[in-house]
């Protein structure tokens, strides 16, 4: 079953959005494997954001990301990885579509409140970073029977 890795920035956090962003994907039907939150070190702030870091805005974004706790997620689902990249919307939140996460309640692309793995080598390498394979739970929770 594919999964992808999301994480709700320090904007986010912050801005008491936690519940709001996870809503989204909850109702959208995908199903949580893995969750934690926690403030994170330059060193896996500077991994996660490699393929950036000859970019002008990589020391800035390293900051913030470094700034503040941020909830990190695994999610799972027929197509999660780009329904989640849907969900979530445009790089740049004036970009953003109302109705996805950034263009609902962002307007700086250094501010935009959540990551989501662009592919599916990419959402491998990221759960793999953030995520040991044991803090992952695997279960169904359409055959979970109190549920009906
Ligand atoms: P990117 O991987 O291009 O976007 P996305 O998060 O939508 O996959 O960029 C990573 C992050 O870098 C982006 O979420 C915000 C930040 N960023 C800037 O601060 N300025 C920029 O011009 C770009 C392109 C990104």
């Amino acid at each position: 079953m594919e999964r992808t890795f999301l994480a709700i920035k320090p904007d986010g956090v912050q801005r008491g959005l936690v519940g709001e962003i996870i809503r989204r994907f909850e109702t959208k039907g995908f199903t949580l494997v893995g969750l934690k939150f926690q403030k994170v070190s330059r060193e896996l702030a500077e991994q996660h954001y490699d393929v950036h870091r000859e970019r002008p805005f990589f020391p800035g974004l390293v900051e913030f990301i470094t700034s503040g706790p941020v909830v990190a997620m695994v999610w799972e689902g027929d197509g999660v990885i780009a329904s989640a990249r849907k969900i979530i919307g445009a790089t740049n939140p004036l970009n953003s579509e109302p109705g996805t996460i950034r263009g609902d309640f962002g307007i700086n692309v250094g501010r935009n409140l959540i990551h989501g793995s662009d592919a599916p080598e990419t959402a491998q390498k990221e759960i793999a970073l953030w995520f040991k394979d044991e803090e992952l739970v695997t279960w169904q929770p359409h055959s979970t029977p109190w549920l009906h």
